[in-house]
C-alpha cells in the first residue's frame, strides 16, 4: 500500500483578509462588512475553528488592527498569527507575506479567502480529505455557475485533467464561457506553496501577483494539483460589492426563517418583516408579529409573544413571555412568565426573575429585578437588585452616577416604592419599608419602615399585617 505522507502532516489554516474592497466603495475594509449581525471575517473564523488547525494565520493589511480585533472575538491569542500585508499587491502577495511564519513548516495549509463566509466545515475537511487522499501538492475548491462572471475560471484539459486558472480579466472569450469557477479555497503542501510563489510574477491584466498562478507552476515541475467540485453554489459566492453582500444576507434571511417555519414550530405572523439571525433559537408556540428583530445569540422560549416594532439581541427569554410592542432588549435576561413592555429597554446584564414585570417607559441596566416584582411605569433601575413581590411605584428613579463613579441600589423583598422616588446610590432599602410618594432617599432605609420627603424623614415603623 502507498504510505500516505501527507496524512500525518498538521493543518495551519490562512485566511486571506488584507484588501480594502474596492469594489464595495466604502471606508470600512471588506471583511469588517457584516453578514446576519457579524463581520465577514468572523464568520470564516469560526468555520476554520471547526476544523481544529494546528493554528490560524489571518493576512492583515488594510485596518489590520480592526480585522485583527474581530478575529480575536472568535479565536484566543495562542491559535491566532497575524502576518501584515503591507501594500495590497494580490493574493499570491497575502500569502506570500507569511513566509517568515510558515515557509518552513511540513504542514498542510488551507487558504481561505475572508469574503468567502458562507463555506461550510464539512466542505473544507472533505477538500483536506481529498487532498491528503490523493497525496496531491495542491486541491481546489471549484464549483460550476450560471453565471461565472468575475470570478477566475478553472480551465481543464481535453482529458477534463486541471490546466490552469485564469482570472476574468486576463481570460480569453472561449475562456469566459467556461463555468467552473475557483472559489479561492485551496488546500497547499506548505513547503511546495511558498517554493512556487518566488516565481509568481506580476505580469496580468491587473499588475498583480496571483496566487492562481501557483497550481499551473506546480503542475509544471510535476506536482500533482487536484480539483475538488463542490455541488452547493451558496457556500463558495465570495462578497465582492454590496449588491452580493445584499443578496447574500437576503438569502441568509430567507432560509432561516424557513427553518423557522419548519422546525422550530413557531409562528411569524409576517415573515418577510421578521429578522432572525441564523444563531438565534426559538421555542414552540411563539408567535411573532410582524416588524421583530431577533439578532445574534437570542434564544426565546416556547409560548412566548412578541409584538410589533421590539428589537431582541444576544438575549435569553424564558417561557410564556410577552414582550409588548417597542421593545428594546441587549444581553439581558428575562424569566418564565414575565411582562415586558410597551416601551421597556433592557440594556446589558438587567435581569428579570419568574414572574417580574417591567412596563412603559421603563429602563434597567445592570439589575436584578425579583421574583414577581414589578416597575410598571416611567423608571430608571441601573446598578440594582431588586427583591422579590416589591412593587417601583412610577418615575422612580436609582440615581447611580455622582458624576465620577456608578453605585448600588439595593431594595429587598415586599418593598413598596412610592410614584416619583429618588434612590440616591449608594442605599438599601429594607425588606417590607415603604417610601412616600416624591420622596428623595440619601440613606439606607431600615426594615419595615415608611420614609417620606427630601431628604428622607423616618415617619414611623410599619406594624405587619396579618395575612
Ligand atoms: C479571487 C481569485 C479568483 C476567485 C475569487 C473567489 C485571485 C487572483 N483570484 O478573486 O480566482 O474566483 O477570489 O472569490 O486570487 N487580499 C489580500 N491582499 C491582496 C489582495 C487580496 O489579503 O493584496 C484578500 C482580500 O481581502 C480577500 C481575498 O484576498 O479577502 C480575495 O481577494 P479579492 O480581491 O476579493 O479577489 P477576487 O477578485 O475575488
Ligand atoms: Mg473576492
Amino acid at each position: 500500500m502507498e504510505t500516505n505522507i501527507n496524512e500525518r502532516k498538521p493543518l495551519d489554516v490562512l485566511i486571506l483578509a488584507a484588501g480594502l474592497g474596492t469594489r464595495m466603495r466604502s471606508n470600512l475594509a471588506k471583511v469588517l462588512h457584516q453578514l446576519d449581525g457579524r463581520p465577514l471575517i468572523n464568520h470564516v473564523c469560526l468555520t476554520a475553528k471547526l476544523l481544529k488547525p494546528r493554528k490560524i494565520y489571518t493576512v492583515i493589511g488594510h485596518q489590520g488592527e480592526d480585522v485583527k480585533e474581530a478575529v480575536l472575538d472568535q479565536i484566543s491569542g495562542e491559535e491566532a498569527e497575524f502576518p501584515w500585508q503591507k501594500e495590497q499587491l494580490g493574493t499570491g502577495d497575502a500569502v506570500n507575506s507569511a513566509r517568515e511564519f510558515l515557509e518552513n513548516e511540513n504542514s498542510t495549509l488551507l487558504v481561505l479567502s475572508g469574503d468567502v463566509p458562507m463555506i461550510r466545515s464539512e466542505t473544507l475537511a472533505k477538500l483536506v480529505e481529498q487532498h491528503i487522499y490523493q497525496n496531491a501538492s495542491c486541491t481546489i475548491l471549484t464549483v460550476e455557475l450560471d453565471d461565472p462572471t468575475g470570478y477566475g475560471r478553472v480551465v481543464r484539459d481535453s482529458s477534463d485533467i486541471f490546466s490552469r486558472i485564469v482570472e476574468q480579466k486576463d481570460a480569453s472569450d472561449e475562456e469566459l464561457r467556461v463555468s467552473e469557477i475557483n472559489s479561492g479555497i485551496y488546500c497547499f503542501d506548505t513547503k511546495k506553496l511558498f517554493e512556487m510563489l518566488s516565481r509568481v510574477s506580476n505580469d496580468n491584466a491587473q499588475g498583480e501577483y496571483y496566487l492562481t498562478d501557483v497550481p499551473k507552476l506546480l503542475l509544471e515541475s510535476g506536482d500533482r494539483v487536484s480539483l475538488y467540485k463542490h455541488h452547493d453554489r451558496t457556500e463558495i459566492e465570495g462578497i465582492n460589492n454590496r449588491k452580493q453582500l445584499a443578496e447574500m444576507e437576503k438569502n441568509l434571511r430567507e432560509r432561516v426563517i424557513e427553518r423557522t417555519l419548519l422546525e422550530s414550530g413557531a409562528t411569524l405572523v409576517d415573515p418577510a418583516s421578521v429578522y432572525i439571525s441564523a444563531s438565534a433559537k426559538i421555542g414552540r408556540d411563539t408567535v411573532i408579529y410582524p416588524n421583530v428583530s431577533i439578532e445574534g445569540e437570542t434564544e426565546i422560549g416556547a409560548g412566548c409573544t412578541i409584538r410589533s416594532g421590539t428589537r431582541i439581541a444576544d438575549s435569553k427569554i424564558g417561557k410564556n413571555v410577552s414582550v409588548l410592542d417597542s421593545c428594546l432588549i441587549t444581553e439581558a435576561k428575562v424569566g418564565d412568565n414575565c411582562n415586558v413592555g410597551p416601551f421597556a429597554h433592557l440594556r446589558p446584564n438587567a435581569v428579570m426573575k419568574e414572574g417580574a414585570k417591567v412596563g412603559n417607559f421603563v429602563e434597567m441596566k445592570k439589575t436584578i429585578l425579583g421574583k414577581n416584582s414589578k416597575a410598571n411605569h416611567l423608571t430608571y433601575l441601573g446598578d440594582a437588585t431588586v427583591g422579590e413581590n416589591s412593587n417601583i411605584g412610577a418615575g422612580t428613579i436609582t440615581c447611580n452616577y455622582d458624576g465620577k463613579n456608578k453605585h448600588e441600589t439595593n431594595i429587598g423583598n415586599r418593598v413598596k416604592i412610592g410614584s416619583d422616588t429618588m434612590l440616591v446610590a449608594p442605599i438599601k432599602i429594607g425588606d417590607d419599608a415603604t417610601t412616600g410618594a416624591g420622596t428623595v432617599a440619601t440613606k439606607d432605609v431600615l426594615p419595615n419602615t415608611l420614609v417620606v420627603g427630601s431628604p428622607a424623614r423616618e415617619i414611623k415603623t410599619i406594624e405587619k399585617k396579618e395575612k
